[in-house]
Parts: C-alpha cells; sequence; structure tokens
C-alpha cells in the first residue's frame, strides 16, 4: 500500500432545513457521538433493550483482539423481531412488503402475512431435512419470496448464503461448494428487461460441480410450469401446501452465524463473511433507524438487490427489525424508460430512497427532463452506498431528486462490517464528496501505516478502531483471512480504502487502496481522477488505470462515457485533459484516453479497473466471475 499523501480539499456545505433535525432520532449528533464514547457497552447496552430477548446478555462485549463478542450469552431469534414483534404490537396489517414486478404486478405482505409465509416455509426447509447449523443457499429474482427464503433460515437457524440472482454457473458453485450448502432454493426465472433469465438452468449447470446440494426448491414463476426432477427438485408451492403453519422461533445465541455472504469479489478472489445473530440485528436494526430517521409512517426503498449486503442489512434486516414498509421492486432502473424509479416513487408514495452513485450518474446522463416528469414531494431523505458520491452527483440528486430539500446520507461501509458505519446524520451540514464522521457507535478514522492518525488534508489509510457490534467475525473456512482484517495496521481494522479527512472531522473516501496509481513518484487516486474527469459536461462516468512508463513509472489512461449528446470528435480529449489539470494539477492529466459504450463493471456496480487493465497490458484478468455481462 501506498503512503501518505496530500489531497486539496474543495469545500461546499448544505445546512439542511432545521426541521429535519429537530424531529430526527438522533437530534444532536455531536451529543451522541460524546455520550458513545464515554460509555459504548451503555451506548449500546440501551439500544439493545429496544428489542426482545430470549435471554438477556451477561456482558454488552468481549474484547480479544481481533475477536469480539457481543451480547455474550444473550439468546435471541431475528425473526421474532422482524415479525412476531410487530404482529403482536400494532403493526399487524401494516404494510411489510410492498414488491412491484417489471410488468407492474404488485404483491403487498402485511407484517401478519410475511409473518405466515415465513412460518410455512420455515417449516418447509425443516422438512427437507434443514436444521440449526446447516447452511442453505438462496438463488433467486428479486421476489418476496427471497426474503421469506431468508427469514425461514433465520426462523430454524439455518445460516442462508445468498447469491445474487445475475450470477453465472461458476459463480454460483464456488459460493455453494465453500459453503457446503445441503439446500439450494431458486426459481424457474428472473425477469430482466422484458427477458427471462432462466436461474434454474444456470443452478442446475452449477450442481453439476455442487454435489454438496440434497435438494433444490424451486418457485416456479412461468407458464406452462418447468417440469422439475424428482428426485431432487422439489416445487416451493407444493412444499408451502403441506407445511404446518406455525413455527416458533429457534432459540439462537447472540453469536451464532446468521448468515454468509461473499463479498463482491473486485479485488481478488471471494471471501465468505460470517455475520452473527446478536450484533449484527442490534447493528442493522439501529442504523436503520437513525441513520435514515425512519418513522411510522414512511415507506422505505432501497434498490439494491438483497443478494448484497446492502439488501441483507437494509431490505430485509434492519428495515423489518424497525418495522417499517419495504418496497422491493424486481427490474431495471431505466426500464421501460428512464422514469421508472421516479414514476414508482410518485405511485408508491416513497418517503426514503437509498441508491447507488452508479444509478445517480446513470440518471444524470439521462438529464432532468425524466424526474421532472413525476411528483417527488413525498421524498424526505435520500442515501447513497457503495462508491465515492463525487459532487457533482451529489449536487444533481440533491436538487432534481431531492428538489433541493431532501438530506442525503451517503454512508460508508462495506460487507465486512454489516451496517453503516460513516455518514451525515439528518441534520448536519452536508458537503459534497464526503461521507460524512463516523456514527455514533463507531471509531472510524484516517491514519498512516503505522497507525497514527493524519492531519486534515492528509490522505491515509480508512480503520476502524473499536469492535462494532455487526462485525464480520470471521471469513469462513478461512480465518486466516479475518486476521488479515486487523493485522495489517496495528489495532485497527483496515478497510482497505483510502481516504482524508477535513478540519471539521470529514470523512472523504478516495476510493480502494488498491486502486492508487504512482505517477512520477506521486500518489494519485483513481477515484480522484475518475470525479474530476466526471465533473466535466460531457463525461457520464469513468475509470482511470495505471500504465507502466519508463519515465514517469506510470502514467494515467482514462475510460470515458460520454452523457447523451456529447461527441468525442474534435478536441474533447484536449479539453477533458485541460479540466482535470485544472481540477487535479498536471500530474493527475490522463496521458490517454479512451472513449467507450459502456465501462465493465461488477455486478453491484462497482467498475473492474482491473479487467480494463488487464486487456490494456494484455495480461490475465483473473477472477471475472462478478463481472456484468
Ligand atoms: C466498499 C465495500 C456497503 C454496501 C455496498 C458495497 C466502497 C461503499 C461507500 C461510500 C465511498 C464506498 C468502499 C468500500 N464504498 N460505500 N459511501 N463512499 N466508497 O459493499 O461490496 O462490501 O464494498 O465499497 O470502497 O470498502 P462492498
Amino acid at each position: 500500500m501506498a503512503e501518505t499523501f496530500a489531497v486539496k480539499l474543495e469545500e461546499k456545505s448544505y445546512l439542511p432545513d432545521p426541521r429535519c433535525k429537530a424531529t430526527a432520532w438522533t437530534p444532536d449528533y455531536t451529543r451522541a457521538y460524546q455520550e458513545f464514547v464515554r460509555d459504548p457497552e451503555a451506548f449500546w447496552d440501551r439500544i439493545a433493550r429496544e428489542l426482545v430477548w430470549f435471554k438477556p446478555w451477561d456482558r454488552v462485549r468481549e474484547w480479544n483482539y481481533p475477536y469480539a463478542k457481543w451480547f455474550v450469552n444473550a439468546h435471541l431469534n431475528i425473526t421474532y423481531n422482524c415479525l412476531d414483534r410487530h404482529v403482536a404490537g400494532d403493526r399487524k396489517d401494516k404494510p411489510a412488503i410492498v414488491w412491484r414486478g417489471e410488468q407492474g404486478e404488485e404483491r403487498v405482505l402485511s407484517y401478519d402475512g410475511l409473518y405466515r409465509e415465513v412460518m410455512r416455509f420455515a417449516n418447509s426447509l425443516a422438512s427437507l431435512g434443514v436444521g440449526k447449523g446447516d447452511r442453505v443457499c438462496i438463488y433467486m429474482p428479486l421476489v418476496p419470496e427471497q426474503v421469506i427464503a431468508m427469514l425461514a433460515c433465520a426462523r430454524i437457524g439455518a445460516v442462508h448464503s445468498v447469491v445474487f440472482g445475475g450470477f453465472g454457473p461458476d459463480a454460483l458453485a464456488m459460493r455453494i461448494n465453500d459453503a457446503e450448502a445441503k439446500v439450494l432454493i431458486t426459481a424457474d426465472a428472473g425477469y430482466r428487461r422484458g427477458k427471462a433469465i432462466p436461474l434454474l438452468g444456470i443452478a442446475r449447470e452449477a450442481l453439476t460441480h455442487a454435489p454438496c446440494v440434497e435438494r433444490v426448491v424451486v418457485l416456479r414463476r412461468e407458464t406452462p410450469a418447468v417440469d422439475l426432477d424428482p428426485a431432487r427438485e422439489v416445487d416451493y408451492g407444493d412444499l408451502m401446501v403441506h407445511a404446518a403453519p406455525e413455527c416458533p422461533a429457534e432459540t439462537m445465541d447472540a453469536e451464532d452465524p446468521l448468515f454468509i455472504l461473499y463479498t463482491s469479489g473486485s479485488t481478488g478472489a471471494p471471501k465468505g463473511i460470517v455475520h452473527t445473530c446478536g450484533g449484527y440485528m442490534v447493528g442493522t436494526y439501529y442504523t436503520t433507524r437513525h441513520v435514515f430517521d425512519i418513522k411510522e409512517n414512511d415507506v422505505y426503498w432501497c434498490t439494491a438487490d438483497t443478494g448484497w449486503i446492502t439488501g441483507h442489512s437494509y431490505i430485509v434486516y434492519g428495515p423489518l427489525a424497525v418495522g417499517t414498509t419495504v418496497v422491493l421492486v424486481e427490474g431495471t432502473p431505466d426500464y421501460p424508460d428512464p422514469g421508472a424509479y421516479w414514476q414508482l416513487i410518485r405511485d408508491l408514495g416513497v418517503t426514503i430512497f437509498y441508491t447507488a452513485p452508479t444509478a445517480i450518474r446513470m440518471f444524470m446522463r439521462y438529464g432532468d427532463g425524466w424526474p421532472a416528469k413525476y411528483d417527488l414531494s413525498t421524498l424526505r431523505v435520500l442515501g447513497s452506498v457503495g462508491e465515492p458520491l463525487n459532487p457533482e452527483a451529489f449536487e444533481w440528486y440533491y436538487r432534481a431528486i431531492g428538489g433541493g430539500r431532501c438530506p442525503i446520507v451517503d454512508t460508508w461501509w462495506q460487507t465486512e462490517t454489516g451496517m453503516q458505519m460513516v455518514t451525515t446524520m439528518i441534520g448536519e451540514a452536508m458537503k459534497p464528496g464526503f461521507a460524512g464522521k463516523p456514527i455514533p457507535g463507531a471509531v472510524v478514522d484516517v491514519v498512516d501505516r503505522a497507525g497514527n492518525p493524519v492531519p486534515p488534508g492528509t490522505g491515509g489509510f480508512l480503520v476502524i478502531k473499536e469492535p462494532w457490534p455487526a462485525m464480520l467475525r470471521t471469513v469462513h473456512g478461512n480465518d486466516e483471512r479475518y486476521r488479515a482484517y486487523w493485522n495489517t495496521i496495528p489495532g485497527c481494522y483496515t478497510a482497505g480504502d483510502l481516504a482524508v479527512k477535513d478540519q471539521d472531522g470529514y470523512i472523504m473516501v478516495i476510493g480502494r487502496a488498491d486502486d492508487l496509481i504512482v505517477v512520477s513518484g506521486h500518489n494519485i487516486g483513481t477515484a480522484e481522477v475518475e470525479s474530476a474527469l466526471v465533473s466535466h459536461d460531457a463525461v457520464a462516468e469513468a475509470a482511470v488505470i495505471g500504465k507502466p512508463d519508463p519515465l514517469k513509472g506510470n502514467v494515467i489512461k482514462a475510460f470515458v462515457t460520454l452523457r447523451m449528446g456529447a461527441d468525442p470528435g474534435d478536441g474533447l480529449s484536449d479539453e477533458l485533459a485541460r479540466h482535470v489539470r485544472k481540477s487535479l494539477g498536471p500530474v493527475a492529466v490522463p496521458a490517454e484516453i479512451e472513449y467507450m459504450d459502456r465501462l465493465p463493471k461488477t455486478r453491484s456496480g462497482k467498475i473492474m479497473r482491473r479487467v480494463l487493465k488487464a486487456r490494456e497490458l494484455g495480461m490475465d484478468p483473473g477472477d471475472i466471475s462478478t463481472l456484468e455481462e
């Protein structure tokens, strides 16, 4: 990894409407943070008590570097908090899931309805021999049954491993084998841009290399229904018809595993990140409620897929633990047209909207006209996650979607952290380009290689200095890879990101540490150059890589996609070079610019610079199982 480096910070800040702050669950960030620091265990104890436990903890936390236990010896079941608690209270008839299909189909499941489905499916799984601790792989489209399957596993203590429905057979087989899943839950098809994706076909192919799977549950959506292989495959609906309706929640220890989820793999081979029941529940419940500031009548839409951690934490467990109404949409943001999302927000009265910068930049490219067609005045809070939200995208999101009215929470976190760690809490001043400060509950800093905090304006490594409830506990089957997170910088969890703080403690995430280019001895963050390129009117998205150069060590090559109507002809490259020079200085100017129709990305939307680099240098791109088709 590189040494620390200077970053020029340009700052602009927005103060949200003071009314947001007055009514927020965390009305005073500074005070809440101080309270947390004064006594972290008391802080988490108080939050955990808002939930139902079968047996209370002996201690809030046990920290035996680098191993943490949270809510030691407590017993719980996360589904009890996501379902039973609400059904017994006054959310029985409240919509839990509002699902929309690509063709406009709608399904609404109340909390009571979801509860019943989950219990039946939990019994169905048990009838297939699934029990506590068994691994179950879920490979499904974005339908309510995917959420039901996850919760049903958790209900009986089985450990789910959700594999994103866009992965191919090899990626699926690798994940099934690594987790040694004994049951696979899938569907005949998912729908995307009006086309059926043959999930069952892909699953069958994967299973030829994954002998550990004994039974396959198939949700059949197509007509006529596909034939199943009676020796191994069983119909979801048939199972449900025969299953008993009641299924009490299994008693789980707080430290029992809840799920395994493979990291998106934009670097290296996928790792099976293990999350546990108690701490994960508390961490996702708290952040969902406080970061999005969810109130009883909110309608919440996170556009992620449940196949990613964002979906696990902020479609399923966090929002359902809070008891909110969750919108779930199968389909693509610009299908049937680029107004599809805005129309849904209007039709469903969405109040909280959580999406990714890659989507925001895509919408920017389609122009202001699409969102302007729809009344988006129900929106109250906007969120972003997945990569840096560059200032231009922030401004557009704030203005064109939020009407200059909605706070934006740019949330930094990872599959490994399980919960959001850095953001600008509602009511605090927002600075475009900066995710914000550590949330009350998280100790995050920017340090040098020795673990010393770097001064404002100096870039360094983003680290976490104290354990947190939703932290990963291990990497499935490879604890050494877990320890590596804590071994790189003394005393710290190393996130693998480069960042910089300003004088107010706001953190700007620059990009992955391995996405750094050294040009003539200067460290240049790919994300920084990309952000500069994207700030030009003609540019939609940009990816930059380092190309070995005999003189400079490396030069920068940029791959650029243009906005609608922009022309790569006459002098655009020169103009872009000037533009970057003006914002970052001559050292950051790309030596070469190539225009592309689209950039290679992981299915979760991260640009795969590694693939561009390999192509450029005629090298082997390595594992590309996470590459979008
Ligand atoms: C990596 C984690 C956490 C959910 C989705 C991704 C990048 C994430 C931000 C943000 C800048 C961000 C980081 C991080 N990242 N959120 N708000 N600003 N960068 O999960 O696949 O585990 O990726 O995504 O590089 O390390 P993931």
